[in-house]
């Protein structure tokens, strides 16, 4: 790829900025914030449109004040790097950056960029100066350098870090800087605060910066707009100041009236309320995958025990971990809990015993998934090396098209390690851009920790599911995307042309279904689904009798 252009996941080209774009680009921001201040608007920068920063820009930009004007004006920033600069140019023309379900998405952006004309996009840091309000929603990853160890890794801060020298560079000293990234607990008091004042010591400004904290619960899929702007949100700030903002913003952009704020006394809180909340999922998940194990062995669906269990409404909230836990959150967020413990808030005992176990039980899950697909194979003589498997669902959870982290990832790098030769089928999913752009993701040489890799970078994720069937030999279901629920095994084994293994990831198939593919000379195996051994010996005797 060329250094001077960025690519858009469609394919688009766009040149990355020269060095003399940037006086008549800083000149068109500034005619259209003075347009806005005229019109009464603040100012709002956006640092970091991707996934939450793309959207939320939209639903602040799409704000009126009570006499329903546009009440605010939006400046989504970005820096052009050739990965990320195409999303600036694609939201100038009302196009979203980010592909969601949520058919709110789409048009929110289109109506703020080209008829309210409240959002617009830049590369420009020196914009900054204008803001009233700058929200952070850039990145923050935590690099594991072992899979299923998640003490070894460390916190990439380099993105953040520099956000926070930009901004202070340019506010202007009341401007309120609120913080949405998910951060380590401790980094608006202990990094951000102390970085951000120095420098307005050395730009003369004697007012301390204006921090707060507030962090998002975005949920991919059909309900994106509104776990942003429709929801419950906490928030807290660095002095009575900037708490005082803070709420008053959120008052204004986000539905505070049927989803109350909850204000925390300092930042550390709410950082760690987002982490303690993550983990806390985490580990409902992680708890389940022993239980699921255990019903492999003895015979127990664990699907019929959960739903059982979740009559009891203080146990509403089971939930099964599938072929492993992915999206963007879940994997790292306890870790930079634990990391904080010890590099922010400079602990050197260690405290940690459940958070770490849980994400390294999630993270690992997925190998079990694929022995289960091996295993599958070999009851039926059919050796992994070289069987085509092909694995329905490439996203990390139902009926979206993230792909981030997601356990089929994992499975699919081990089936491959194995010699499997891999097929993919998802309806959300254009490229799976884990695989085709492995080389450098997340850090070069860093992410893949198994062998034999090299292929997986051509994987295409298939789009007719017919054409994929055709002769295969193990069929994997890891997603519970709509598509898949009711497929039917008759049909599914004449497209094939003969019995396959079908592996179960995520309590799809009924015991009707699972009955059935039996029937049909299929040998089936489910992630939890001990049960399945009794399905088979029915099956068995009924064809024992018939003979
Ligand atoms: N995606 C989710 O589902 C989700 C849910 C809840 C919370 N969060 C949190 O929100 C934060 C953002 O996540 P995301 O999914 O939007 O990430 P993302 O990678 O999609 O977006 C981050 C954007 O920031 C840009 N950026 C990085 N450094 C910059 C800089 N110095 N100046 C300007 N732009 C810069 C990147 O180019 C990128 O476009 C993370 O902390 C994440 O944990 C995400």
């Amino acid at each position: 790829m060329s250094c001077n252009v960025s690519v858009s996941p469609e394919g688009m080209q766009y040149p990355i900025p020269e060095q003399e774009d940037y006086e008549r680009e800083f000149l068109r921001i500034k005619g259209l914030v003075e347009n806005a201040k005229v019109a009464g608007q603040e100012i709002v920068v956006v640092m970091g449109v991707g996934f939450v920063g793309a959207v939320m820009a939209a639903i602040v930009a799409d704000t009126v004040s009570s006499d329903g004007k546009p009440s605010k004006f939006v400046i989504g920033m970005q820096r052009p790097s050739v990965r990320s600069f195409w999303k600036i140019p694609m939201i100038n023309q009302g196009i979203s950056p980010v592909k969601a379900e949520d058919p709110e998405v789409e048009p929110m952006i289109k109506r703020c960029v080209l008829d309210k004309r409240t959002l617009v996009a830049t590369y420009v840091y020196d914009v900054l100066q204008f803001a009233d309000v700058v929200i952070i929603d850039v990145q923050l990853d935590y690099h594991k350098n072992e899979l299923g160890n998640v003490r070894n890794g460390q916190v990439e801060m380099t993105a953040l870090e520099e956000s926070f020298e930009v901004i202070a560079r340019h506010i202007k000293p009341e401007t309120l800087v609120l913080i949405e990234t998910t951060v380590a607990p401790g980094t608006t008091e202990q990094v951000a605060f102390p970085a951000m004042k120095k420098i307005f010591r050395q730009r003369g400004i004697e007012t301390d910066p204006l921090l707060a904290h507030s962090y998002e619960r975005v949920m991919p899929g059909r309900e994106y707009v509104a776990s942003i702007r429709d929801f419950w949100r906490v928030c807290s700030g660095i002095n009575e100041e900037a708490r005082h903002k803070v709420v008053s913003f959120l008052n204004e952009v986000i539905n505070t009236k049927k989803f109350p704020l909850t204000v925390l006394d300092r930042p550390i809180e709410s950082e760690t309320a987002k982490i303690v909340e993550n983990s806390y999922r985490a580990t409902i998940l992680a708890f389940m995958d022993e239980w699921s194990t255990f019903s492999e062995r003895n015979g127990v669906d664990i699907m019929k025990v959960i739903k059982a269990i979740r009559m009891r409404p203080t146990h509403s909230n089971m939930i099964f971990p599938g072929p492993g836990v992915g999206g963007y959150c879940l994997p790292k967020d306890g870790g930079l809990g634990v990391w904080a413990y010890k590099h922010i808030l400079g602990f050197e005992d260690d405290i940690f015993k459940i958070t770490p176990m849980a994400i390294n039980i999630n993270d690992t899950r997925s190998l079990h998934a694929a022995q289960m697909v091996r295993d599958a194979l070999r009851n039926m003589n059919i050796p992994i090396a070289n069987a085509d498997v092909l694995v329905l669902g490439a996203s990390y959870r139902e009926d979206v098209g993230d792909t981030r982290y997601s356990g089929s990832e994992i499975m699919i790098r081990r089936l491959s390690e194995m010699g499997a030769e891999i097929r993919v089928h998802d309806p959300y999913v254009e490229q799976w851009w884990e695989f085709t752009n492995q080389e450098e993701y997340p850090q070069v040489g860093k992410s893949v920790f198994f062998r034999n890799q090299k292929k997986l970078k051509d994987l295409e994720v298939k789009k007719d599911l017919n054409e994929a069937l055709k002769g295969i030999m193990a069929l994997v279901i890891a997603v519970r995307h709509e598509t898949y629920l009711d497929l039917d095994p008759d049909n599914i084994i004449k497209i094939v042309g003969k019995p396959i293994a079908v592996i179960d990831c995520f309590g799809v198939l009924d015991d009707a279904k699972i009955k059935r593919y039996l029937e049909l000379g299929c040998e089936v195996k489910g992630l939890g689904r001990g049960h399945i051994r009794r399905i088979k010996e029915s099956v068995k005797r009924t064809w024992e009798e018939k003979d």
